[in-house]
């Protein structure tokens, strides 16, 4: 059973969850029922991804209640804008086919668009209507996040980032934890970087455990939900198991040393497309 956190409106979030990129609809299908075996219930997807069909098939034809499962999806940048933003929700919740989503995110801020703060306060208006549960915001940077709190008064519920040993975000964190905005991590695994640093496997080593659980743990023990993915469920069911052990204060000034400020994806702040 995966514990779940509070997050600032007051609904809950599992402390884990599924990550759903790179997969096509058919592999999301069959990884979200994987996913469910292995006891996952917060599932990451995007209007971006063109999965969220899939995921939505294998989420509603798996016996599980909708209240117990956690589903989030993103606003994709070319629909950015606020009447743009409640027509692409409305598809995004038919592709899933539910009546509706717990966590809805910007996708990325797209800063040179500058409709960010426009696609915040459809989303404030869509969590008034009850159509979502909770809102939040990816890749967002600090500037990113006090505008729209200047702009609206409302803080968001997430914001999801890139975040990983190699890439620890300090400054971010922090922020968000001033503000009370749980902070998810994409690519916890630095897309699979991190894996072979021997610092990580003598830690793994340590505690019995595979580096992938240690890179997971780290990423709990600095306050985040990692989303990690994988296309094997022996790996799947592996990357939960991280809620009964602890990593000493040794062991995480050790991994929070490997910080080189190292993204592998896109930086926000010039960031176009997505
Ligand atoms: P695979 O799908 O073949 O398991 P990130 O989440 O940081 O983007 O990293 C994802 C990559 O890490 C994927 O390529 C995935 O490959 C790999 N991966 C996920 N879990 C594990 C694991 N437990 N051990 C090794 N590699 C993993």
């Amino acid at each position: 059973n995966i514990p779940l956190l509070r997050l600032n409106d007051g609904h809950k979030i599992p402390a884990i969850g599924y990550g759903t990129y790179p997969l096509d609809n058919p592999q999301a299908e069959k990884a979200v029922r994987e996913a469910l075996d292995c006891g996952y219930r917060l599932f990451d997807t995007a209007a971006n991804y063109g999965n969220e069909s899939g995921v939505g098939t294998g989420l509603i034809s798996y016996d599980v209640g909708r209240g117990d499962i956690f589903v989030t999806t993103k606003l994709r940048g070319r629909d950015q804008g606020y009447d743009s933003t409640l027509r692409a929700f409305d598809a995004s919740l038919q592709r899933l086919k539910m009546s509706y989503i717990d966590l809805y995110l910007i996708h990325w801020p797209l800063p040179m668009k500058d409709q960010y703060v426009e696609s915040w306060k459809a989303l404030v208006q869509l969590q008034k209507d009850g159509r979502v549960r909770s809102i939040g915001v990816s890749n967002f940077l600090p500037e990113h996040i006090e505008r729209i709190i200047d702009a609206t008064g409302v803080t968001p519920a997430v914001n999801q980032i890139e975040l990983h040993v190699d890439f620890a975000q300090k400054e971010s964190l922090a922020l968000h934890k001033k503000l009370g905005i749980l902070t998810e991590a994409w690519s916890p695994l630095g897309r699979g970087s991190v894996l072979e640093n021997p610092v990580v496997g003598r830690i793994a080593q340590h505690h019995n455990r595979t580096p992938a659980q240690i890179l997971l743990r780290w990423i709990i023990q600095v306050g985040a939900v990692p989303l990690p993915k994988s296309a094997h469920p022996e790996r799947m069911k592996k990357n939960i198991e991280v809620f009964d052990f602890e990593l000493s204060d040794t062991d995480m000034r050790d991994l929070d040393a490997l910080d080189g400020n190292n993204r592998t994806g896109p930086d926000p702040a010039t960031c176009t497309e997505e």
